[in-house]
């Protein structure tokens, strides 16, 4: 198993809905090797200018991987950056994917178009995918627990290691996303989908008055101007934050019911979602604080997962060069 995410912002709640939940989950499995990557350098791709944001979150994303059960001793958790074969191998992918194929990349497109940048994308950020595809196969990933914008990307990865395969020999596992069931959470003005660039979420980090805070902010039915009139639970986004996070369903659709024939208001259910998500956040943000106390020891953890992902990487290069016929020096050639 490999996943990574790009260390632009801390992780919110829709990580913790999506693909942190999956990543917990499979480092259970005894058969597993799990790996998860703080993608620095595809940070850089659309972060190039602020490399004071990106150094900060490595650690920020760190300590929101150790505080969710992310254990160090089962997955190998590692920077980007320090395995330098990722980017070797990303050079030999490029030879493997058409300029038009990048170009139809819907992740890609609506990033370019969301971050404004028309005409002026980085040739970095274009070509990500491919480098993605290299994160992915440098340590023979074949499960990628990701959101289901990520999709695009796993078969993209997917593509290149059946080109490589059949171009060079096998080398490469076939890749498949594992994407959550539950869709996306929504943002919290209830327009865009929660975000950490647009600011929408509600962090793992977020103190209790924080998330009291967005919770109250959150947007919910217009149409429903008394306490009495009835609202409409479609697009309301406390309840879509209910759903995704309440254990107890009985009482979430009971809300609902009152809801919609009137007579409960906002504040009621925004009281309600504020426990629930106490409920969740709560230990996290206790684990986080203990371990935000070292900071040194946050970055050892992940030197040691750094070095071990390189020990793999670099067998998995020599391997990938002597399939290229570019292992003039090696012993076996
Ligand atoms: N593109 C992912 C994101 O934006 C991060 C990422 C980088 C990733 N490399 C990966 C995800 C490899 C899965 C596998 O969040």
């Amino acid at each position: 198993m490999l996943t990574g995410d790009r260390p632009t912002g801390p992780l919110h709640l829709g990580h913790l809905f999506g693909s942190l939940a999956e990543r917990v989950r499979l480092q259970d499995d005894p058969d597993m090797t799990c790996y998860v990557l703080l993608a620095d350098a595809q940070a850089y791709t659309d972060h190039a200018d602020r490399p004071e944001t990106v150094r900060e979150n490595v650690t920020q994303v760190m300590l929101d991987y150790l505080a969710v059960g992310i254990d160090p001793a089962r997955t190998t958790i590692y920077v980007q950056t320090g395995v330098p074969e990722i980017h070797e191998l990303a050079i030999y992918f490029a030879n493997l994917v058409t300029v038009s194929r990048l170009a139809s990349n819907p992740t890609v497109k609506a990033e370019i178009e969301q971050k404004g940048m028309g005409a002026l994308v980085p040739a970095g950020f274009f070509i990500y995918p491919i480098h993605q595809a290299a994160d992915i196969c440098v340590v023979k990933g074949e499960l990628v627990p990701v959101g289901d914008d990520q999709r695009p990307m796993i078969e993209l990865t997917a593509e290149i290691a059946r080109r490589f395969n059949s171009t060079y020999g096998n080398v490469f596992p076939i890749p498949a996303a594992v994407t959550p069931k539950g869709g996306r959470l929504p943002g919290i003005d209830g327009v865009g989908k929660a975000g950490k660039t647009t600011g929408n979420a509600i962090f793992l980090s977020d103190p209790a008055d924080v998330v009291a805070k967005k919770v109250k902010a959150m947007y919910t039915d217009p149409r429903k101007t008394s306490l009495d009139a009835p609202g409409h639970v479609d697009g309301h986004v406390p309840f879509a934050y209910l759903d995704a996070f309440a254990t107890d369903n009985a009482t979430v659709s009971d809300l609902k019911v009152h809801y919609q024939s009137g007579g409960l208001g906002d504040g009621e259910v925004k009281q309600y979602l504020v426990e629930v998500l106490e409920d969740v956040l709560a230990p996290i943000r206790r684990r986080r604080v203990d371990f935000a106390r070292d900071r040194g020891e946050v970055l050892a953890l992940l030197q040691v997962g750094t070095d071990r992902a390189r020990e793999k990487a670099a067998g998995v290069l020599d391997e990938t060069r002597a399939a290229m016929r570019l292992d003039y020096f090696s012993a076996a050639s």
